[in-house]
């Protein structure tokens, strides 16, 4: 579907919500205070995988009351529609060295689990007091490679899912819900 297609279609291929803005908000502030408990006093930095997560990543950290510090990488492992290309690429990296911290990866779904896999060999070769891994999402059906999450915030079927930064063409990440995206139509 070309881009013109995909505007014309855009409120028809939303097919449910399946989470919904006030059950995303309640989850975050419980994640947000394990966080709080587990981090107090020790550098903490929040590293978000863009683009998906930056809308997780932007709430997260709002609810996160020790000091933190906040970072941005961009791995991208998906053609635009709904397929895995199956490569990582790291296409923006992170500008600070991690040595000294308490690392935290927020992310906004885990599919394959080949993205978070491949990042976290990445930094975990950098040496940080610690790495651990927070995401929106996961969909443990459709994993690929043996990665799991430290931490799931919302665990779902396989369905191509988008909103609340998750896209399908680099549209629907401005949606405040989760949604169900229709692949019929
Ligand atoms: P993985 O490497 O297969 O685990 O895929 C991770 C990335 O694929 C995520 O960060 C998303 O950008 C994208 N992705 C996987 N599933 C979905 C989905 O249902 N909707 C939108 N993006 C997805």
């Amino acid at each position: 579907m070309d881009k013109t297609e995909m505007i014309e279609n855009f409120n028809s291929k939303i097919k449910r919500v399946l989470i919904s803005e006030d059950e995303i908000k309640s989850a975050i502030k419980e994640a947000a205070k394990k966080i709080d408990e587990s981090y107090d006093g020790r550098p903490l930095l929040l590293v978000s995988i863009l683009n998906g997560a930056f809308v997780f990543m932007a709430d997260l950290c709002r609810e996160i009351t020790v000091p933190c510090e906040i970072a941005f990488m961009c791995a991208s492992s998906y053609y635009s529609g709904t397929q895995s290309s199956g490569i990582v690429n790291i296409t923006m990296d992170l500008k600070q060295d991690i040595s000294g911290y308490h690392v935290i990866i927020v992310e906004d779904i885990v599919d394959t689990g080949r993205t978070l896999n491949d990042v976290v060999k990445l930094l975990r070769a950098r040496n940080p007091l610690s790495l651990r891994v927070i995401t929106l999402l996961d969909k443990p059906s459709r994993r690929i490679v043996d990665f799991n999450p430290d931490m799931a915030l919302f665990e779902i079927e396989d369905r191509f899912v988008i909103g609340y930064g998750l896209d399908c063409g680099e549209m629907y990440r401005n949606l405040p819900y989760i949604a169900e995206y229709d692949e019929t139509k």
